[in-house]
């Protein structure tokens, strides 16, 4: 069989560009072993780190991860704390290696409610990856997607952005996810068919995939499946099938 195309990034064209995930299922993997459900958020990152390099090993160019929403505050005091907490770990442990493997991070969601510590932790991740080559990894944290399309909103308007001339271009320069195309594929683990307040704007065209499998069990087997199906839809983005080989011509 031949070998798919190849783009720039090395990536198969049958690979998607971008990949958001909807990394759920922390706490029923975690009650699964009688553990408590900061337990699962751990296994959870250690998955989300193996999952950075196996998209980057697949050539995707960009992955975005749901990691706190803007409606997580209403969970126990202990979970929350015990995410907060993470974010700190995560960063101490990881950063160094995800920075030079050539990993660019950039942190997307409202960073002025969060501790001076978690905010310090996400900045430095910034700034030290900021001019890496390789995978933009994009952490949604403390993200709604509607507080993303409020903010874009008052950020145009503050930044004196005419009602003429606010068009879906003008606006999306706005959302935090500006500095990456739309998503291709979008994946959520854990069972649940709904996207929570994830990226209401950006997934106008993105293809779904939905797994049972719970986001810490999440692995190359299963990114295998996701993209699999993936390759198998037909995107039209409104228009119609593309054209299959014709006779038309030779009949007529
Ligand atoms: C998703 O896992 C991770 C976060 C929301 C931080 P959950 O904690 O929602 O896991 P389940 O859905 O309760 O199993
Ligand atoms: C979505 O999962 C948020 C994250 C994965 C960070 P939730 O578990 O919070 O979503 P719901 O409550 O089931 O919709
Ligand atoms: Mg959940």
């Amino acid at each position: 069989m031949a070998t798919p195309p190849k783009t720039a990034s090395g990536r198969d064209q049958a690979v998607p560009r971008h990949v958001a995930i909807v990394m759920d299922g922390n706490g029923r993997w975690a009650k699964r072993r009688f553990m408590p459900r900061v337990f699962g958020h751990k296994y959870g990152m250690e998955t989300v780190v193996r999952v950075i390099d196996d998209c980057a090993r697949r050539g995707i160019e960009y992955l975005t991860v749901y990691a706190f929403s803007s409606e997580n505050w209403k969970r126990p005091d202990e979970e929350v704390s015990g995410l907060m907490n993470l974010v700190l770990v995560g960063v101490s442990k990881y950063l160094t290696r995800l920075a030079k493997d050539g990993i660019r991070i950039k942190v997307m969601g409202d960073r002025t409610v969060v501790s001076e510590k978690v905010r310090q932790a996400w900045n430095e991740a910034e700034e030290l990856t900021k001019n890496n080559p390789g995978l933009t990894l994009t952490v949604a944290f403390n993200y709604g997607g509607r507080w993303d399309i409020v903010q874009a909103c008052k950020r145009a308007l503050a930044d004196g952005v005419a009602p003429d001339a606010l068009s879906e271009d003008a606006l999306s320069r706005y959302m935090a996810l500006a500095h990456a195309p739309d998503p291709d594929l979008f994946i959520r683990t854990g069972g649940e068919v709904r996207v929570s307040n994830f990226l209401l704007w950006q997934v106008a065209y993105s293809e779904f995939y939905f797994t049972d499998c719970l986001w810490p069990d999440f692995d190359a087997a299963e990114m295998d499946k996701a993209i699999a199906a993936f390759a198998s839809r037909e995107r039209r983005f409104g228009g119609v099938p593309a054209a299959a080989p014709s006779n038309e011509a030779s009949s007529a």
